[in-house]
């Protein structure tokens, strides 16, 4: 039998309605905020990963998949290298979405100069290529958005209120909840500050790990999420960024924390987040769950101020969040939230005979054309078993139809409640089965 990828997943029945809702939820309440959807493509330049993300991340080291066609595939089997392919022909599928967004901001220029700020957001599959485990996909889902041309710091603190508020509206416990926030310093500050931690690693080579003391090189301030109980143990003596912060970024992020405090968002500051991507400046913050083990962080976001130059654009600040689905999905459902909602119910025209088949198809199109969702039978079913199969599909009214009811241009509605039956006129179809399923004052809308 041919069997899915590990660390991917079907969508389907409850989990695609969940996945849906979470879609719907988004659309409503970054509407307000005056954000549009925008899709790129799930496949990307390498490069664009590489300058936004960083080339010493996790993500773009080991995680990127990289793409490959056939031809290309059987070229570099015979003599070549990547190195050989020109940089249109080595493609990764995108690990996550700012850099996309960001490549289309600038390739579209979306953001010119003087003009008001690009506001998009995203509900797309990202790619990455980890061990796959409970929350940890090699295919899953963020709702994402991305707010380009906007300095001041209350975007900081209205994108935090967004993400609070979009978890609030999915059902959340948000007593359940915990922010987290930090500022990671910009250009000014932040290379003296990793040349601190550089040496700090250094100056403890003999208690940490070999990828602590790889990372010191390419990427010292990763040390901070080592796994590794020692370096974790280490690194809490290590230099910390909010004592190394220049005077404008201390001042944005007092201002950050001035808004969330008047908007009454209630938050920890951990200096040592970093956050796995090269792009971020000034503003960084990630969400958990207490009390939900290996869920993993359900969200996560920053400012990137540089990114759009790195993508080759003009400078243009930006900033934005990303959420993933499956480890929402799992964290309401440890709070007993099922985002499934309820199945969808339908009306079932059923047919007594197949002499009634054409009978059957005109009233399915006429009940549809008001928008109802209709199932029949397309099997030759008995009539006992279409009312069978009607139950099993949620129907709330069957529609029989009969030698009489064609003789006489009437329906039965059968209340698959009650089983009670009734006889209506041909003409009052649509009315008198809003009625059933819905009650009277759902007629005409
Ligand atoms: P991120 O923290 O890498 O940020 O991912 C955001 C969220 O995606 C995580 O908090 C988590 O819920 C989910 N996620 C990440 N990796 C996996 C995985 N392997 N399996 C399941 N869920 C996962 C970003 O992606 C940034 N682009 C966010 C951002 C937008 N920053 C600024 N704008």
């Amino acid at each position: 039998m041919a069997q899915k990828v590990q660390g991917t997943e079907d969508l389907y029945g409850g989990y695609m309605r969940a996945w849906q809702y979470m879609q719907a939820v988004a659309h409503e309440l970054f509407d307000t905020y005056g954000f549009d959807m925008i899709e790129t493509p799930a496949l990307e330049q390498v490069d664009t990963f590489v300058h936004g993300i960083g080339e010493s991340t996790d993500v773009v080291r080991k995680e990127m998949f990289r793409v490959i066609s056939g031809a290309l595939f059987e070229k570099l089997l015979g003599d070549g290298s990547e190195k050989s392919l020109k940089p249109r022909q080595r493609l990764a599928m995108r690990p996550e979405g700012t850099a996309g967004v960001v490549r289309a901001v600038v390739e579209n220029n979306l953001v010119p100069q003087g003009s008001s700020p690009a506001k998009l957001w995203y509900a797309e599959s990202m790619f990455r290529g980890e061990r796959p485990q409970k929350g940890r996909l090699r295919q899953f889902h963020q709702v994402g958005l991305e707010w380009l041309g906007a300095p001041d710091p209350a975007a900081d603190a209205e994108c935090i209120i967004i993400l609070m508020e979009f978890y609030h509206r999915l059902g959340f416990d948000m007593s359940k909840l915990r922010l987290y926030i930090n500022s990671m310093g910009d250009s000014h500050c932040r290379p003296a500050y990793r040349e601190k931690v550089k040496q700090f690693i250094y100056d403890h080579k003999d208690e940490m790990c070999a990828d602590c003391l790889e990372r010191a090189e390419l990427n010292p301030l990763r040390s901070f999420d080592c796994k590794n109980e020692r370096c974790h143990e280490v690194m809490k003596s290590a230099p910390l960024i909010s004592d190394n912060l220049c005077e404008d970024c201390a001042e944005h992020y007092a201002q950050v924390k001035a808004y969330l405090d008047a908007a009454g968002i209630s938050y920890v500051e951990d200096p040592t987040l970093v956050r796995g991507l090269d792009y971020y400046t000034r503003t960084v913050f990630e969400v958990e769950v207490v009390n939900v083990d290996d869920v993993g962080a359900i969200g996560g976001g920053g400012r990137y101020d540089g990114l759009v130059e790195l993508e080759g654009g003009k400078p243009t600040p930006g900033i934005g969040f990303a959420v993933g689905f499956e480890r929402i999905a799992l964290a309401l459902a440890a709070q007993g939230v099922d985002l499934a909602g309820d199945e969808p119910t339908c009306v079932y025209v059923a047919c007594a005979a197949p002499e009634q088949r054409s009978a059957v198809f005109d009233a399915t199109l006429t009940l549809r054309d008001a928008g109802l969702r209709v199932e029949a039978d397309y099997q030759g079913r008995s009539l006992k078993s279409q009312f069978k199969q009607a139950d099993k599909l949620h129907a709330l009214v069957c529609v029989v139809i009969g030698a009489d009811e064609v003789t006489n241009n009437t329906y039965t509605l059968r209340d698959m409640n009650t089983h009670e039956q009734i006889s209506v006129a041909k003409d009052n179809l649509v009315d008198e089965v809003i009625k059933l399923m819905y009650g009277a004052e759902f007629i005409d809308i």
